[in-house]
């Protein structure tokens, strides 16, 4: 028998998001299971109940009903006391849920007897679990609407202008903490014009930072800042130190900075000081993604916005609740990955299989059981590293020599040697006027073959373009084609006029287009 995937109305104030949309009821359905929605539970996700309907779920009145008929609940917020009293023995709860933030709530659920995946307690350093990874899906969402929430409440553009009314220059934006949430606010605020600088306790961000469009700005202070798991860990004081000089001149500097530091399982680090907030221009902004777990800045209010010296502190801790209907697509996909996991068979019973390492992680309780914290998962061995060759290896056939590896004396000489007689040959039975050609040919193709092999192949692009537009000198060609005989008298054929005149237009195309494409692709190497 194909068991019912309850979704009910989310009951934590304010919440707009909801479990599962449309779409994916239907994707559901397929997999063989029944799908039950609490009336009303999508219309704050712009997900009415006729959508649902339509879809395939049935509607129920309210979240009794929907508790005692589902065998398994999608939820969004952890449970409220009331949504844990109606969890019944042997039924499975899929929800975010925060064990170690929770334990009380823990304690409970176990005391009903059902099965609890926490999504929020996913492996995401398995690949496979990727398609799953709410906390990524949600973090992105909120990195962008952060930047939103920044941008109303400043005054100015971000992007620099030059109007008639006078000249704007662009928003400087500082973002502490580069994680999935900190690249995606980098990503928007660059997109929107401004100015971006970033910093992370782990270095190894730094690229990511620059690729989005930011720059990267360090702490004067050698510590590594990776906990393990891609997760930073709680620096030492001196780092700490250091770190706050350099947040203490940023935050003079910046116009807006959004912060989205955490550490797993520890208070918020403690990043922006009052003296900082004080330090920054009358108008300025901070958005605190960090408030609920006790806020980045000293003078957050968590769940709202206030001033403070002039500078609007936003806490707000439901940005992804705001853009409800992407997140809750997102969220949904994210539990229909799930869900296949789940069901390997696409019958419409799930299996709960404490072997696998992805559905091992999440399962926080298991029929009353509390499972977590689950042991670390098994991650394929890192390959040993290569072990240094002792010859090097010899250039593949036909590919030339690699750059930077200097052919030998006697391989050289060969080379030459054969050049030179092949030159000889030719010199000795072609015509007197072919062999000036000849040498001018050979000398091109030396020079180019220096001028390309000393340029990065990340420039060949627009190394490509540019010569593209440097061969238009044919043009030179078509213009003496096209003018009158020297020598006094007559007018070109006018045969070759045209085709001379074609010759230019066509060329000309050819030249500044590809001094235009040049341009522009060098642009993008520029900072
Ligand atoms: P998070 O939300 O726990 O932390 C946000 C960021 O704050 C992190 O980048 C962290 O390094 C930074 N941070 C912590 N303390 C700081 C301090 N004192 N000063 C400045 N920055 C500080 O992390 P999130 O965004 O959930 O994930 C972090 C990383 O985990 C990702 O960037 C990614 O590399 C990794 N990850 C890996 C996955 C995988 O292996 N498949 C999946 C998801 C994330």
């Amino acid at each position: 028998m194909s068991l019912q995937i309850g979704v009910p109305r989310e009951t934590f104030p304010g919440e707009k998001r909801v479990a599962t949309v449309p779409e994916v009821v239907e994707k559901l359905k397929k997999l063989g299971f029944g799908v039950l929605v609490e009336s009303g539970a999508g219309e704050a996700a712009n997900c009415g109940d006729d959508a649902y309907r339509a879809a395939g779920a049935e509607v129920v009145p309210d979240a009794a009903t929907l508790w005692s008929r589902a065998d398994i609940v999608f939820k969004v917020r952890a449970p409220s006391a009331d949504e844990v009293a109606r969890v019944r023995e042997g039924q499975t709860l899929v929800s975010f849920i925060w064990p170690a933030q929770n334990p009380e709530l823990m304690q409970q659920l176990a005391a009903r007897k059902a099965t609890v995946l926490a999504i929020d307690c996913l492996p995401r350093q398995l690949s496979r679990a990727q398609k799953m990874d709410a906390l990524t899906s949600m973090a992105g969402i909120s990195g962008y609407r952060a930047v939103i929430e920044a941008a109303n409440a400043f005054g100015r553009f971000f992007s620099g202008q030059i109007t008639a009314a006078g000249k704007v220059p662009p928003a400087k934006v500082f973002i502490a903490g580069a994680g999935v949430a900190g690249l995606a606010a980098i990503g928007t605020a660059a997109n929107l014009g401004a100015i971006v600088r970033a910093n992370d306790t782990r270095a190894e961000v730094a690229d990511q930072v620059k690729s989005l469009g930011g720059e990267f700005v360090k702490v004067d202070y050698e510590e590594e800042g990776s906990g393990g798991g891609g997760y930073a860990k709680v620096m030492s004081e001196g780092f700490q130190k250091a770190q706050r000089e350099m947040y203490a001149q940023q935050a003079k500097d910046a116009d807006i900075i959004i912060t989205t530091a955490l550490i797993p399982g520890k208070p918020a680090p403690k990043l922006i000081t009052a003296e900082m907030v004080q330090s920054m221009k009358p108008g300025s902004v901070i958005v605190d993604m960090a408030g609920e777990q006790g806020g980045n800045c000293e003078l957050t209010v968590p769940g709202e916005a206030v001033v403070r010296h002039g500078v609007t502190i936003v806490g707000y801790t439901d940005l992804a609740s705001r853009l409800a209907k992407q997140s809750s697509t997102l969220y949904a996909t994210n539990l229909f990955r799930l869900t296949e996991e789940l069901c390997k068979t696409k019958d419409g019973v799930i299996d709960v299989n404490m072997e696998d390492d992805a559905i091992r992680g999440l399962t926080v309780i298991k029929d009353g059981a509390v499972t977590w914290p689950a042991p670390p998962p098994k991650l394929p061995a890192a390959p040993p590293p290569a072990a240094k060759p002792a010859v090097p290896p010899p250039a593949p056939k036909g590919h030339g020599h690699g750059a930077g590896e200097p052919m030998s004396a006697g391989a050289l000489a060969t080379v030459f040697g054969i050049g030179a007689l092949a030159f000889w040959f030719v010199g000795a039975h072609a015509p007197a006027a072919f062999l000036g050609h000849f040498t001018v040919f050979v000398l091109a193709c030396f020079v180019g073959y220096m001028v390309i092999w000393n340029v990065t192949p990340s420039l060949h692009t627009p190394l490509m373009s540019v010569t593209n537009a440097i061969s238009s000198i044919i043009v030179i060609g078509a213009l003496v084609q096209i003018a009158p005989p020297e020598s006094g008298g007559g007018r070109p054929d006018e045969v070759i006029r045209w085709v001379a005149i074609v010759g230019i237009a066509l060329t000309s195309i050819n030249m500044f287009g590809g001094f235009a494409v040049t341009r522009r692709m060098l642009a993008m190497f520029r900072k």
